[in-house]
């Protein structure tokens, strides 16, 4: 398993991607990136607001430049970050061609879970549409497919904690690691 190089968390907003990502890098001692949080620090203004602005194009086109450069820096004395991506970064055949090169998770959380963690949510622009709950559906499965297809690791998530979801994953690196290290 390439867990030497950035770790990409894909998936649906909703499903926890930031969360379980700022922990299992901290189970990792690896930095953590989460790409709307560094476009938000990096333009001064919110992803809303940019969707507002620039329109939905604009925002992707920040996204992957700035996919495109946590990508190429080492990160982590050179064993990667555990990078939280934005929910439409699998949009991009760019995007995920970059993240294909590390360790990409896809965190697969069923439709009713993400209805209710997203309901009444003001932040995500793709949810201001009359009726959110279809969006959400539409949206799942638009990207399913997408997910699933990128994915070198699928890990379903419950309503539980963020906590234990990035202990989960943490075991299973463990674990490649150790055939790894068996099979060199
Ligand atoms: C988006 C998801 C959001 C953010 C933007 C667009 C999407 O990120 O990038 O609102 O297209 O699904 P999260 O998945 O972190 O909510």
């Amino acid at each position: 398993m390439r867990i030497h190089t950035h770790i990409y968390l894909i998936g649906l907003m909703g499903a926890g991607k930031t969360t379980v990502g700022r922990r299992l890098a901290r189970l990792l001692s690896r930095p953590f990136i989460d790409t709307d949080q560094a476009l938000e620090k990096r333009t001064g203004v919110s992803v809303s607001h940019i969707f507002e602005i620039e329109g939905e194009h604009g925002f992707r086109e920040r996204e992957a430049n700035l996919l495109a450069e946590v990508s190429r820096a080492p990160g982590g004395g050179g064993r990667g970050a555990v990078i939280a991506t934005g929910g439409g970064i699998v949009l991009r055949e760019s995007n995920r061609h970059l993240m294909r090169r590390g360790l990409v998770i896809y965190l697969r959380a069923p439709l009713e879970l993400l209805c209710e963690r997203l309901q009444g949510c003001q932040t995500r622009p793709l949810l201001s549409a009359p009726d959110p709950q279809s969006k959400i559906a539409q949206l799942l499965e638009e990207r399913g497919p997408l997910y699933t297809a990128e994915a070198h690791l699928i890990v379903d998530v419950g309503g539980g904690p963020a906590a234990r979801t990035a202990g989960r994953i943490y075991d299973l690196l463990q674990r490649d690691e150790r055939v790894k290290n068996r099979q060199h």
